[in-house]
């Protein structure tokens, strides 16, 4: 049926407003610019290094030199955003993730070094969980049988953001899932003078299957025994990522995730639509790599798949998004 406003066939057709470019231009009601780009990369150690990710084609790892040149490079586009993470030495890497609580991890030094080069012409968002520090590949702290415990986990990534808002991160990304952790880093940044620093909660974290080339990319694939689904969330539920988000909210984040991307463009729909606050979702490393693999199978092109599905990001809501294509979408979308 016919809205209201609209009359009926063929006073209405609706193929008028399409028939030429200039005025799909002007009739296109969602923008996709890389401003609302935030561009995940990954650290390790040494000096000149670059190692690609067999299952993330086209992306690599970076020393922090390179990281500094991947600043300049999304700056020159026009991306606001880095967002770090580590792949941690396996030698650095323990039952209780220590390493992510020192001043001088791969993270810290990148921040620094971002920092020093670019001054505050980039944000640098960072990754708040123990998974690329822990010799298990879990996000948290495990007790005798594998469980990972809530409350002595959060106390770790209290400490693991201040760490990184000391270092000179500009929004801490908790990815890890744990009850009550927002609240716990909000107060501490609080109390530590750090009171702008961001906190952008992944609030509706999913126990997902699209997670695999990023679990190589920092170096956890291996270690990592059984799955999340103790934390994160079940793809089935809808409601309790509204309370997620609700609680995140409520405990103090600028603004929420959903990740991974696509599949819960519904869930972005919602959240937007129920909390009007500043909501992203994180293309994830999976659906990265199908369409890459789509594109080299020729079932798509590359170029027009990136700027379509990133497009459905705004469409549902979103105010940015997280994606390994940021650079080649920065540069399609500059033309
Ligand atoms: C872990 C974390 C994961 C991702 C971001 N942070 C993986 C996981 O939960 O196992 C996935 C990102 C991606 O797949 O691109 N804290």
């Amino acid at each position: 049926m016919n809205p209201p406003s609209s009359a009926s066939f063929p006073a209405t057709r609706l193929r008028r407003t399409r028939a030429s470019t200039w005025s799909r231009a002007l009739h296109r009601e969602t923008l996709l610019t890389p401003a609302d780009l935030i561009w995940p990369v990954f650290v390790t150690e040494g000096e000149g290094v670059e190692e690609p990710i067999a299952s993330l084609p086209g992306v690599s790892r970076w020393s922090v030199d390179g990281i500094v040149q991947r600043a300049r490079e999304a700056i020159d586009l026009g991306i606001p955003c880095l967002a770090l993470f580590p792949n941690t030495p396996p030698e650095k890497r323990s039952k209780d993730g220590a390493e992510a609580l020192s001043p001088d991890n791969l993270m810290c030094q990148a921040i620094r070094a971002i920092r020093d080069a670019c001054a505050d012409e980039i944000g640098i968002l960072t990754d708040v969980a123990l998974d690329p520090y822990t010799a298990h590949g879990q996000d948290g702290l495990v007790d005798e049988e594998g469980y990972v415990l809530n409350d002595a986990t959060v106390e770790v990534l209290t400490g693991q953001a201040l760490n990184q808002a000391d270092a000179g991160a500009d929004i801490i990304a908790p990815s890890d899932m744990m009850d009550g952790r927002i609240g716990a880093i909000r107060q501490v940044l609080e109390a530590q003078g750090h009171v702008n620093v961001q906190i952008m909660s992944y609030a509706a974290k999913y126990a997902s299957a699209f997670y695999g080339p990023f679990r190589d990319a920092v170096g956890s694939r291996g270690l990592l025994k059984g799955d999340k689904q103790g934390y994160q969330m079940d793809p089935a539920n809808a409601e309790e990522a509204l309370r997620e988000v609700a609680l995140d909210l409520a405990e103090g984040a600028d603004s929420v995730m959903v990740k991974p991307g696509l599949p819960y463009l519904d869930i972005v729909a919602r959240v937007k639509q129920r909390f009007e606050v500043p909501v992203f979702a994180y293309q994830v490393s999976g659906e990265y790599a199908m369409i890459e693999a789509a594109a080299s199978a020729g079932a798509g092109e590359r170029e027009p798949l990136v700027i379509e599905t990133l497009m459905a990001f705004k469409r549902a809501g979103c105010s940015g998004i997280l994606t390994y294509h940021a650079p080649l979408a920065a540069r399609l979308l500059n033309g």
